[in-house]
């Protein structure tokens, strides 16, 4: 049995926290295919700012969030939240009621249609529909996967949720990175970062992060071959001959953008006869700024190939969920806020210290004492 209300945080329009409010709701009731998952965990994510603040203009000076079917689906008032793990607690007409209690994590997306190796419209709970900053959310049954694995607390199953993990699988799959490959990692303490490296090693190729020298102990830990500092790019070339040996990064999984993607280029495309394959740059965020000036010529001379992406694939999320059921990827889970304190979490995450690695999760506070308070931040700066 559940509660007919639910406590939920409520994004009630573009703006600064102040459009974040706690609340009682109803308890939404699952539709025909669909499953009502009692929220355990949800990782923050950098989206959820970005969506708040409309910072995903299509034209410069806009305040909005994307719209990519021609027409907002960002309306207020939403519930937030992409990254998802919890349990089923009633199911819809069509699914089999043994699936009643499950554990699991919800893959991310809004998919326009069933295609697995498409994903044309991205879009996902937390933006399109309502997510996970709530006690309760109503998701397909089909995107709702089973991981029974209990060496994974649900804390820790949320802070490897899609929105990094399949943005990371298909930058790597984008930029058809294989076995044996150099491959530069921006960002690389942050939650698609993160995910970046290990994916990397399932792979066989080699990850370089680009961080700060303080988390470089914890990203070699994590599979990093070596960790390049972003504090000093204007020697980034010897960085780079210095720890592969002189010869250029093969792709590059760029979240920086800003002036720092010309650099990256250059660590491509410095020695071409020392190259095998095209240099490939795969762009998923843009953390250092979202305007980049690069030389046309250097990009077609040099035969750059850019992958813009976005999210991933059903495909790529079954994959990434047999992973973790197998015990193959591991979460780097920073720490946990109650979901009466999401604010706090906002500001910790923004104003991030220099130990931060990985993801946030908000609980419930009604899950807090068995899902979250081990993890707890709450009273940090
Ligand atoms: N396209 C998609 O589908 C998609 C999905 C998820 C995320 N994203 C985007 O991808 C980016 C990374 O996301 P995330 O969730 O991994 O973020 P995150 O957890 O906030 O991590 C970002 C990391 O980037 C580094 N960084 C921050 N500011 C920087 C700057 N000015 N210059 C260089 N490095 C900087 C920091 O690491 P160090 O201090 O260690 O360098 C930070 O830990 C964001 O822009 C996000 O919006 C896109």
């Amino acid at each position: 049995m559940h509660s007919d209300t639910m406590k939920a945080m409520v994004l009630t329009g573009h703006g600064g926290l102040e459009k974040l409010e706690y609340t009682t709701l109803p308890t939404p009731a699952p539709a025909n295919g669909e499953v009502l998952v009692q929220v355990t965990a949800t990782a923050k994510n950098n989206t959820d700012r970005k969506a708040r603040e409309g910072l995903y203009p299509t034209k410069k000076g806009e305040t909005t969030s994307f719209q990519m079917g021609g027409k907002p689906t960002l309306t207020f008032p939403r519930i937030q939240g992409a990254d998802i793990a919890g349990r089923i607690v009633a199911v819809g007409n069509g699914v089999d009621s043994s699936r009643m209690g499950e554990r699991g994590l919800l893959d991310f997306n809004l998919y326009a249609n069933d295609r697995p190796d498409i994903n044309l419209t991205p879009d996902y709970y937390g933006h399109g529909a309502d997510g996970g900053f709530a006690e309760y959310v109503v998701v397909p049954a089909d995107q709702f996967h089973t991981v029974t694995n209990t060496a994974l607390a649900d804390a820790e199953l949320a802070a490897m949720g899609m929105c990094s993990y399949q943005t990371a699988m298909h930058m790597l799959t984008s930029a058809r990175v294989k076995a044996g490959e150099r491959v530069l990692v921006t960002g690389a303490s942050g939650g698609v970062g993160t995910a970046l490296i290990q994916l990397c090693r399932i792979l066989g190729a080699i990850p370089y992060a680009l961080s700060t020298p303080g988390k470089a102990s914890a990203l070699v830990e994590l599979g990093a071959e070596a960790v390049l500092d972003r504090s000093g790019m204007d020697t980034f070339l010897e960085q780079t001959r210095a720890a592969t040996g002189g010869r250029p990064f093969d792709a590059v999984m760029d979240l920086v953008g800003g002036d720092m993607t010309d650099r990256f280029i250059d660590a491509m495309i410095f020695d071409m006869n020392a190259r095998e394959t095209y240099p490939r740059l795969s762009i998923a965020g843009a953390s250092g700024g979202n305007i980049s000036e690069i030389l046309w010529t250097r990009i077609y001379l040099y035969q750059v190939q850019i992958f813009g992406v976005s999210h991933g694939t059903r495909e790529e999320a079954g994959q990434l969920v047999a992973w973790i059921r197998e015990g193959q990827l591991k979460p780097v889970l920073h720490g946990a806020f109650r979901l009466s304190r999401l604010h706090d979490a906002e500001r910790y995450f923004t104003n991030r210290g220099s130990n931060y690695l990985g993801k946030i999760v908000i609980v419930p506070d009604s899950q807090w004492d068995e899902h979250g308070k081990r993890w707890s931040l709450e009273g940090s700066p």
